[in-house]
């Protein structure tokens, strides 16, 4: 298959294997295939990756669940899928959707079942001779994570973990991939992670953080470290204070099962806002290799100390949203949710204030937000820099001027903004706060890849850079569990109500307020 633009895109397709690079043949074998992350997301893009990329001629799908299929029923199941949840511009036509159901194949057992992994083992054999899938085998739980170990254990058990060599190929690899929540607190992530390393070596081990996998957050490595004038500036005596912002328009829908449990902090700080503030405050690498840019996160993730309940009780806030109003369309409060308690102090939102205590950031604060019916949907992060040391012009010349503002637009309008003064043109001596812009989309003319795409590609490939490590997890875990543990001594009263369609309750703005600062709402 060639690598093709598609009629009628406005965006030139982008490239996911590198010069020269050519995935290796392998079969993917997906459990919980026949969930929500499995229909909504894997399998639009290893369709999209199977046409566009390409994947290697020599693959195979195999969807591992628990309702009983045929291979056929499972590539219907499957096209509807891709058919329903595919960008429109990517879609495939029927001859390409024949091609890629071909690829398919279904094994049905329960997760806890010896003889069904038997079952697999044989096929997974099959497979790698009839097909030419050559022993390389991707194992994705996209799973419930109650079931986790028992899969884990399970692909021990039938000798699935270890590379078994097909043929003549030496180099066939095994890889499983763990999706998020990885744990709902430090003790079951240290145990997951222990039940993983019984059964698979750490390199073969690819816990995924979808935020890793987007081109924007990859790009505050390359905005920081590829350039030479904002490094030097980059650190307590230039920068104020930081703001991370996660912002989302939509409440949490149909997943109320998930979200009751999880929460804001979470469901979003712990995984993919930590990623961010990690990439934002590392630093440099030794090698843009994936231990060097791990070991560095994790360095940042050491630094901030764990929060006392006093510091819980003055540096974080939660909110839960009431009904409203968001973007002319109304919303329902979080307690009208179906599936959620009508009493239910789950938040929806949380604002914190955190320290790095290192060199580089002894002081400066990192204001944290992130919630769910807020008014729009929008990620950035925020460098507020400090005012000039002496302010030569007069404040009447100066009014509605802030010191410089560096914005890094994560989504949507991708992209990168500086503010700073400039002469308003004319005889007085005005100034005015401006913006000098770069958006992704004009500067290059070319469709980011999907951050599940990017991935998948990157498992397929052996780079696991952009995925979580073992002691990233954990030492994430010991900063929020801090935070929960004192959450749960704390009176129902202090998870504040906000309407739907607000930037979260006044405490958020108090909790930031108190320090003479404000939120910078996109
Ligand atoms: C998921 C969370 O990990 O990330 C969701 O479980 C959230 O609650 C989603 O909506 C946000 O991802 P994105 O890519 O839309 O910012």
């Amino acid at each position: 298959m060639a690598q093709e633009t598609h009629p009628g895109k406005t965006l030139k397709q982008h490239t996911l294997w590198q010069d020269g690079q050519q995935p290796d043949p392998c079969a993917i074998i997906i459990f919980g295939a026949t969930g929500d992350l499995t229909q909504r997301k894997l399998l639009p893009t290893l369709a999209h990756l199977f046409h566009d990329h390409p994947l290697p001629q020599a693959f195979s799908i195999v969807a591992f669940a628990r309702r009983p299929m045929n291979d056929e029923q499972w590539r219907s199941m499957a096209l509807e899928s891709i058919n329903k949840y595919m960008h429109e511009d990517d879609k495939l036509d029927s001859a390409a959707q024949r091609a890629f159901a071909q690829h398919m194949y279904y094994c049905q057992s329960d997760f806890n079942d010896p003889a069904g992994f038997q079952k697999l083992a044989d096929l997974l054999g099959q497979l790698d001779r009839e097909k030419g899938t050559e022993g390389n085998h991707l194992f994705y739980l996209a799973t419930p994570p109650t079931t986790d170990s028992e899969i884990i254990h399970q692909l021990g058990a039938a000798r699935l973990a270890r590379p078994t060599h097909v043929d003549n190929h030496e180099q066939c690899w095994t890889r499983i991939v763990i999706e998020k929540p990885f744990g709902r607190d430090l003790a079951s992530a240290q145990k997951l992670n222990r039940e993983l390393a019984r059964v698979f070596r750490e390199n073969q081990i690819y816990r995924i953080d979808h935020y890793m996998g987007k081109e924007t957050v990859q790009n505050i490595l390359a905005f920081r470290f590829a350039n030479g004038i904002f490094e030097p500036l980059w650190n307590q005596k230039y920068i104020d204070h930081v703001q991370i912002l996660v912002a989302e328009s939509l409440g949490i829908g149909s997943r109320a099962e998930y979200y009751e449990e999880s929460g804001a902090i979470r469901d979003m700080v712990q995984n993919h806002i930590m990623q961010v503030l990690c990439l934002t405050a590392m630093e440099a690498p030794v090698a843009f290799d994936a231990d060097a840019i791990r070991d560095e996160k994790v360095k940042v993730m050491r630094a901030i100390p764990l929060f006392s309940p006093e510091d819980v009780a003055h540096r974080t806030v939660r909110g839960q949203y009431t009904a409203g109003v968001i973007n002319g369309t109304p919303q329902i409060g979080y307690r009208g949710e179906k599936g959620v308690a009508l009493n239910s102090t789950t938040e929806t939102y949380v604002a914190l204030k955190l320290f790095i205590e290192n060199w580089r950031w002894a002081d400066v604060p990192f204001y944290i937000r992130t919630g769910k019916a807020l008014p729009k949907r929008s990620t950035e992060v925020t460098i507020q820099f400090k005012r000039v040391p002496h302010q030569l012009y007069k404040p009447s010349e100066t009014t509605g001027l802030v010191p410089n503002r560096l914005t890094i637009r994560i989504q949507p309008d991708e992209g990168i903004s500086l503010k700073f003064a400039a002469k308003v043109p004319g005889a007085a001596r005005h100034l005015s706060a401006v913006d000098m812009n770069f958006s992704y989309n004009s500067a290059f003319g070319i469709e980011s890849p999907d951050a599940y795409e990017r991935l998948i590609a990157d498992c397929i490939m052996g780079d696991s850079t952009l995925f979580i490590r073992r002691d990233e997890v954990e030492t994430s875990w010991r900063i929020i569990d801090s935070i929960i543990n004192a959450w749960k001594h704390l009176p129902a009263n202090t998870v504040y109500p906000y309407p739907a369609g607000t930037w979260g309750p006044p405490e958020a703005d108090k909790l930031i307020e108190k320090d003479g600062r404000h939120w910078d709402n996109p």
